[in-house]
C-alpha cells in the first residue's frame, strides 16, 4: 500500500473517532467533570489505539460500526491511563499532548474522578441498547477488561511504582512494560478482529503481532524520553532519569534497545505474514509507525 493512500485512510479514520469521541463524552457531566474528561480525551494524542481498532477491522472484513465504538472505548481507557499516569501520587507531570496535565488545570480530585469516570465510560460505548449483538459487546468487553486492569495495564502501573530506584533485569522489565503499555495496544488490534470473522489461527498470528508492537511501543516511549526535547513530545522529555525509573534504555543501553525496537518490528511483520490475512497492509504500516516515530 502506497504511503499515501495509507495517509488518506489513517485521516478518515481519526476523523470518524474524534467525531464519535465528541459525541459520546459528555459536556453535561455534573460540577465540571464534563470539562475534564472532554479535556482529557478530545484534541490531542496520536490515537495509535483507535487506529489499531479499525485496521485490524477491516483486515478481517469486520462491522466498522462496532470498531469504531471500540476504538473509542480503547482511547477512552488510554486516556483515563494517562490522567492518573501523571498525578502528583504517580509521575507528577504537569505537561501532556501538549497541555497542562488534567490535575494542574482542574485540580486533584477531578483528575482521578475524570479518569474513574472515563473508565466506566468506555464500557458503557461497548454496550449500546441496539445495534451491537449482545456476545459482541461481551466480548469486547472482557478483552479490554483484561488489558486494562490488575493483570494488564493497573498491574503493569503498580510494578513500575514499585520499580523506582530499583535495577530490574531484562525479562522484569519486560513483563512491566507488557502489562502496563503492551497490553491495551495488543487488546485494540484483538478488539477490532473481535468485530469481523477469523480463523483461530489468524487470530493467534494477530494476538503475536499485537504483543510485538505493543512492546515496542514502551520501549520506543523509554527511547524517546532521553532523545526528544518536551517540545516534540507534548510531555516533559527526560522525566524516566528524573524519576530514577528503570527502562529499556537503563537496562540494555539506547542503541541496543533501538534494535531490539527493530527486531519486534520484524517479529510483528513476520506475525502477519503468518496470519494469512488477505490485506495486512495497514497493519504492517502502523507497526513502521510504532517504531519510527519521533514523538
Ligand atoms: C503514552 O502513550 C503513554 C504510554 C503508554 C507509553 P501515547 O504515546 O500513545 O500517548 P498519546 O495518546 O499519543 O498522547
Ligand atoms: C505510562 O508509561 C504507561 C501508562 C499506562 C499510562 P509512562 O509513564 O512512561 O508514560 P508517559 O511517558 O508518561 O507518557
Ligand atoms: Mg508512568
Ligand atoms: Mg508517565
Ligand atoms: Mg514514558
Amino acid at each position: 500500500m502506497e504511503a499515501g493512500l495509507f495517509e488518506q485512510w489513517a485521516q478518515v479514520a481519526l476523523a470518524d473517532c474524534e467525531k464519535a469521541l465528541d459525541h459520546l463524552v459528555p459536556a453535561a457531566a455534573p460540577a465540571g467533570l464534563g470539562a475534564a474528561m472532554r479535556y482529557a480525551v478530545l484534541g490531542g494524542g496520536k490515537r495509535l489505539r483507535p487506529l489499531l481498532v479499525l485496521a485490524a477491522c477491516e483486515a478481517v472484513g469486520g462491522d466498522r460500526d462496532a470498531a469504531v465504538r471500540a476504538a473509542c472505548a480503547v482511547e477512552l481507557i488510554h486516556a483515563y491511563s494517562l490522567v492518573h499516569d501523571d498525578m502528583p501520587c504517580m509521575d507528577n507531570d504537569v505537561m501532556r499532548r501538549g497541555k497542562p496535565t488534567v490535575h494542574v488545570q482542574f485540580g486533584e480530585a477531578q483528575a482521578m474522578l475524570a479518569g474513574d469516570a472515563m473508565q466506566a465510560l468506555a464500557f458503557e460505548v461497548l454496550t449500546p441498547n441496539v445495534g451491537m449483538a449482545p456476545a459482541l459487546q461481551a466480548r469486547l468487553c472482557a478483552l479490554l477488561a483484561r488489558a486494562a486492569g490488575f493483570a494488564g495495564m493497573a498491574g503493569g502501573q503498580a510494578i513500575d511504582l514499585a520499580s523506582i530506584g530499583q535495577s530490574l533485569d531484562e525479562p522484569t522489565l519486560r513483563d512491566m512494560h507488557r502489562r502496563k503499555t503492551g497490553m491495551l495496544l495488543q487488546a485494540s488490534v484483538m478488539m477490532g478482529a473481535a468485530c469481523g470473522r477469523a480463523s483461530v489461527a489468524t487470530l493467534a498470528a494477530l494476538d503475536d503481532y499485537g504483543a510485538a508492537i505493543g512492546l515496542a511501543f514502551q520501549v520506543v516511549d523509554d527511547i524517546l524520553d532521553v532523545t526528544q526535547e518536551s517540545a516534540t513530545l507534548g510531555k516533559t522529555a527526560g522525566k524516566d532519569q528524573q524519576d530514577n525509573k528503570p527502562t529499556y534504555v537503563t537496562v540494555l543501553g539506547l542503541e541496543p534497545a533501538r534494535q531490539l525496537a527493530r527486531d519486534l518490528r520484524l517479529q510483528a511483520l513476520q506475525a502477519l505474514s503468518d496470519s494469512r490475512l488477505p490485506d495486512p497492509a495497514r497493519l504492517s504500516l502502523l507497526a513502521d509507525m510504532v517504531v519510527e516515530r519521533d514523538s
